[in-house]
């Protein structure tokens, strides 16, 4: 993995980063203006990753939902998005995010979603990386996750970072992901490839001027 060609500061602006085929993607924040890209990556959606996601099969994402993913003050609520080019626009392929719980906020509530089409490509690696440096920026303690319980894949990766993982009363898993000043992270391979990406993305933050080009991400 390298990083090069400083054009701008990762944490405010975003990366580039190439996907196993060589396709890039740019990984930026949400902002009111992606509505309309969010709305298209929904209609991406298999009825199985909306479930995963929203803990039921939504079979559209009402105006107002779109607009609270979309209006976000990158503090309380945090959100990244994950953008291909499309013609003379953009496709979104990915969002991480989080949601600062008001009554403990030190914890936040995290999500990802990655279109089917370009699931298993590291991009959910790469955003919960992201996501855990900038928890750290905002003085997180606990990234959270509320997962199905049919959820294996996401069950097994969060026990593979090191997660305490759990059932609630109500039928659910939570995933509670420690975050520290440097990641602590168990002997697992899901968990070195997790702090590769990290250590590149938390090296951005040092290039000045500051941007990076994250190559390798498959590796
Ligand atoms: C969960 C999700 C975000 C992972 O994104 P992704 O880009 O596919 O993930 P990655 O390629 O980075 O792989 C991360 C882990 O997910 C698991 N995974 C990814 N794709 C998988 C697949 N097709 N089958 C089984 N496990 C898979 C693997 O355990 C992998 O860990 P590894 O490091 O041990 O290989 C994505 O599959 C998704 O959007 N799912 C639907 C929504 C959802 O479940 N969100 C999480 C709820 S918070």
């Amino acid at each position: 993995m390298t990083i090069s060609k400083p054009v701008c500061k990762p944490l405010e602006v975003g990366f580039e980063i190439p996907l196993k085929d060589g396709e890039r993607a740019q990984v930026r924040p949400i902002s009111p203006a992606d509505e309309a890209i969010l709305l298209s990556a929904f209609e991406e959606l298999s009825l199985e990753t909306r479930a995963h996601r929203w803990l039921t099969p939504l079979s559209a994402l009402p105006e107002r939902m779109v607009y609270k993913l979309t209006h976000v003050d990158q503090h309380n609520h945090v959100a990244w998005g994950v953008a291909i080019p499309n013609g003379s626009g953009q496709r979104g392929i990915g969002v991480g995010r989080f949601v600062r719980l008001e009554d403990a906020p030190q914890k936040a509530e995290f999500a990802l979603t990655v279109v089917d089409a370009y699931q298993g490509k590291r991009i959910g690696t790469f955003l919960l990386a992201l996501l855990y440096r900038l928890a750290q920026h905002e003085g997180i303690a606990t990234l959270r996750g509320i997962i199905a319980p049919d959820h294996r894949s996401m069950i097994l990766w969060m026990k593979a970072l090191g997660a305490n993982v759990y059932h609630t009363p109500d039928g659910l898993v939570q995933a509670d992901l420690s975050v520290e000043t440097q990641p602590q992270l168990p002997n697992t391979r899901s968990a070195q490839r997790f702090g590769r990406i990290f250590d590149l993305i938390q090296a951005g933050d040092n290039v000045h001027p500051l941007q990076s080009h994250v190559a390798g991400l498959a590796q």
